[in-house]
């Protein structure tokens, strides 16, 4: 893969490489029994020459993957597209953040669209792609179990965590520029709320489910400056141990502006206007340098009715549904049953019906993101790729927080690393009666 100030890397796999001519001294290129490798300047027209000629014969799509900064996409496209390297079938595919803002985006889907159509860019949110994340669209429409009881009338709220215990990993350079909505609420996070709060999609085309995921970005709930201090918490990991390891805090990472107000966390509070999911709180929360790295979805049923039970066991009579992204992928029903034992009455007990993947089906390999992502694309298919509207819709909706935020210009508040956040984001919860 490449950087963005760095050369590109073109690769072909296959036993079938066959000697070809190289014209320009200057490109690098290396050849093995099962790969091509061919080094070029990408911001030099000339050398894109060098690309067709690798092509010539090939006889099947080219997939351009751009490992790069988003705004270098549009020049790398143009320079493919004249230096003849394009047929109809030539597919690209691009990372998130797709920019900074809508204004940015728009900009950069803009340079794509002008080389490539809709129905041949690939944009990489590689949270589609994960197991469990697909199980979604399973779990909810194929189990009439859910899909009766998905909605305001049986589901009290909804808590989504993406917890990792990585710091920023050296991406000082960009991260600081991003900061955790960007880097996560606006892509990652947004897309598994879309997945749990779309309705039905008529089918399993691409465009059904994207229009249905569309509409929930539509429907988000902007942000207005009195919910800002109650409903969205900011924040900072200083130094802390994570493991019993020490680490340090994010104005201490390699190459930190002493001065930064990124947020390396975010928790908030905010929910889906529309007939399903009026009043139905969404929590979310992510952060870098957490306890442990954890993602998952937790639907909170409703209480029943009526309450028959000890009156003190009133707290525990509600259904949950975990859904576990990573690690150990799986579904756990929390349901009530009857503690056993002669002198237990009925007094009840919570218990989870579980469905772990790894040893429910033993013998299946789940496969990495990205590798079921890019065999998707090479067989054309886009439902696991991001559309652009929906790209457009939800940096509307950060943007709208962004500039609240930068209304208000307060510094994050700070968390330990090794902790799940600030404390006012526990706050935030509890404050609703509830809790993470
Ligand atoms: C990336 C973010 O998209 O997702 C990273 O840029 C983050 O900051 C990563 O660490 C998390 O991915 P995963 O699959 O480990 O949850």
């Amino acid at each position: 893969m490449s950087t963005p100030s760095g050369p590109a890397s073109i690769r072909r796999s296959g036993p079938t490489s066959r000697p070809r001519s190289w014209s320009d001294p200057r490109l690098r290129r290396a050849s093995s029994p099962d790969s091509d490798f061919l080094q070029l300047d990408f911001t030099r027209p000339e050398g894109y020459a060098a690309i067709r000629e690798w092509r010539q014969g090939a006889g099947r799509p080219m997939v351009v993957y751009l490992s790069v900064a988003a705004k270098i996409y549009g020049d790398i496209c143009r320079h493919l597209e004249a230096g003849g390297c394009l047929d109809d079938e030539s597919r690209v595919v691009v990372e998130k953040p797709i920019g900074y803002d809508l204004a940015s985006s728009t900009e950069i889907n803009d340079a794509i669209g002008a080389v490539f159509p809709e129905s041949r860019i690939y944009r990489i949110d590689h949270y589609l792609g994960k197991e469990t994340v697909q199980n979604l669209i399973a779990l909810r429409f194929a189990n009439p179990l859910f899909g009766t009881q998905w909605n305001q009338n049986h589901i009290s709220h909804v808590e989504i965590t993406v917890a990792e215990q990585v710091g920023i990993e050296g991406r000082w350079g960009y991260f600081d520029d991003a900061g955790q909505l960007r880097d996560m609420v606006q892509n990652h996070l947004l897309q598994l709320v879309c997945l749990i709060a779309m309705d039905p999609p008529a089918n399993l085309d691409a465009d059904a489910i994207r229009d249905e995921k569309v509409k929930v970005l539509k429907a988000l709930k902007p942000f207005t400056d009195d919910m800002l201090g109650r409903d969205v918490v900011r924040g900072q990991y200083t130094a802390g141990t994570i493991d019993g390891r020490s680490v340090p805090g994010y104005l201490e990472e390699e190459g930190a502006n002493t001065e930064s107000h990124t947020e390396s966390f975010v928790a908030m509070k905010t929910g889906v206007a529309n007939w399903r999911w009026a009043g139905v709180p969404f929590y979310l929360r992510t952060g870098k340098r957490m306890p442990e790295k954890l993602s998952q979805i937790v639907i909170h049923f409703r209480q029943q009715p009526h309450y028959i039970f000890d009156p003190d066991q009133r707290g525990l009579a509600a259904n949950k549904l975990v859904i576990r992204l990573q690690p150990e992928e799986g579904i756990a029903l929390e349901v009530l049953t009857k503690d056993s034992g002669l002198d237990k009455g009925m007094r009840l007990r919570r218990g989870p019906l579980h469905l772990e993947f790894n040893s429910a089906f033993p013998k299946t390999r789940i496969p990495d993101a990205y590798e079921r992502l890019l065999l998707e694309v090479m067989k054309g298919q886009q439902y696991l790729f991001v559309r652009r509207d929906e790209v457009e819709h939800a940096w509307q909706w950060c943007d709208n927080l962004i500039a609240a935020w930068e209304e208000r210009d307060e510094p994050p508040r700070r968390y330990p690393a090794g902790s799940w956040g600030p404390v006012a984001s526990i706050a935030m919860i509890t404050q609703d009666g509830r809790s993470w």
